[in-house]
């Protein structure tokens, strides 16, 4: 095994073959060493989703690259969610250490096995009549940069919106980074 085969998830990763970038880990801070069990997600901020796909475990705790998953966020305009087929690259052979992994896992496995992909409720969304090229983003800011619009993702157990999304927002950074502010850039 190789150096990046040392984690348990990545690992699992490379014993399947499975490429996983290095330099494509977005991760402003450590990333934690364990993470809380969480029994009540009542109190979470973000919506509930169909199952409690945690990223404090995957990108946090076991160091998934967000591209591993989200692959196409670097060369499509529509970054995606990842298809069961990369979750069971894993979840074939890890079925969870805590009743409530398993209990969870266990809907991945179900999903997978009647061929009905869970329906992942949308968190980051601009209204129809705003343009934003996700790629172009990545490209000039950086495979690291997701942490900048997105918060940070890999010490969260459930997914929130952590910035405004509004039009100032936007323009603050297109300021700084000497972007243009036509109102055509943006709008249609
Ligand atoms: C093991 C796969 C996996 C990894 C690794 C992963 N994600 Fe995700 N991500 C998902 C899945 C599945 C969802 C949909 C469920 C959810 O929202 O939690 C998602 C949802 C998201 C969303 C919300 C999308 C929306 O609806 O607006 C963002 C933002 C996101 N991920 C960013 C990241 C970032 C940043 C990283 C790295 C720090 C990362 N992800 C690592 C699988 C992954
Ligand atoms: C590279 C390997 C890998 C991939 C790919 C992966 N997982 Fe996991 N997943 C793990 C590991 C490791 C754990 C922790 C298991 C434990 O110790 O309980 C885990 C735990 C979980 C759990 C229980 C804890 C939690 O995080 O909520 C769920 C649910 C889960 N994964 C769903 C998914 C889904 C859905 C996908 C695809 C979007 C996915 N996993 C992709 C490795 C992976
Ligand atoms: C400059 C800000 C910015 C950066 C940097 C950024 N995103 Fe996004 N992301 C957004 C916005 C805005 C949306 C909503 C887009 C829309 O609704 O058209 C979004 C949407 C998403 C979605 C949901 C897409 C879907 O189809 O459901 C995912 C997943 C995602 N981003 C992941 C990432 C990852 C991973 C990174 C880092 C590699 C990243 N983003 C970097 C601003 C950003
Ligand atoms: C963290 C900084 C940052 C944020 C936040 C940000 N952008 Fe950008 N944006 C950039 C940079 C840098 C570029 C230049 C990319 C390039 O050179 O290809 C860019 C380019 C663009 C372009 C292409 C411009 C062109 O000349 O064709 C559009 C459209 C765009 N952004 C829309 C948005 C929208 C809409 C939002 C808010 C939802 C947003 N951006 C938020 C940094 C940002
Ligand atoms: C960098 C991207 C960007 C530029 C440049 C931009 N906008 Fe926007 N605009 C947005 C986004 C994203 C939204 C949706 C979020 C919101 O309502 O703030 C929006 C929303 C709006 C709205 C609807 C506000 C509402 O309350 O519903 C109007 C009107 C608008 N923009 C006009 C303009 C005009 C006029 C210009 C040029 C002076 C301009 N925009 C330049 C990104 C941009």
């Amino acid at each position: 095994m190789t150096k990046r085969c040392g984690r348990l998830a990545a690992g699992i990763a490379c014993s399947l073959g499975l490429a996983i970038p290095a330099a494509a880990q977005t991760n402003p801070t450590q990333p934690p060493a364990s993470v809380p069990v969480i029994r009540d997600t009542g109190d979470l901020a973000g919506p509930r989703q169909p199952i409690f796909f945690r990223h404090d475990v995957h990108a946090g705790k076991d160091q998934i690259p967000c591209l591993y998953c989200h692959s196409s966020v670097a060369v499509s305009s529509e970054p995606g969610i990842p298809s069961l087929q990369t979750c069971m690259g894993c979840h074939q052979i890890i079925g969870g250490s805590t009743d409530s992994h398993r209990a969870e896992i266990q809907k991945v496995r179900t999903a997978w096995a009647d061929r009905k992909p869970p329906e992942w409720i949308r968190i980051h969304a601009l209204p129809g009549f705003a343009r934003f090229p996700h790629m172009r983003h990545i490209k000039r800011l950086g495979e690291k940069s997701c942490f900048r619009c997105h918060g940070d993702v890999a010490t969260m157990p459930q997914v929130y919106q952590a910035t405004t999304l509004k039009m100032g927002w936007c323009i603050r950074c297109h300021v700084q980074n000497n972007v243009s502010r036509d109102c055509l850039v943006c709008h249609y």
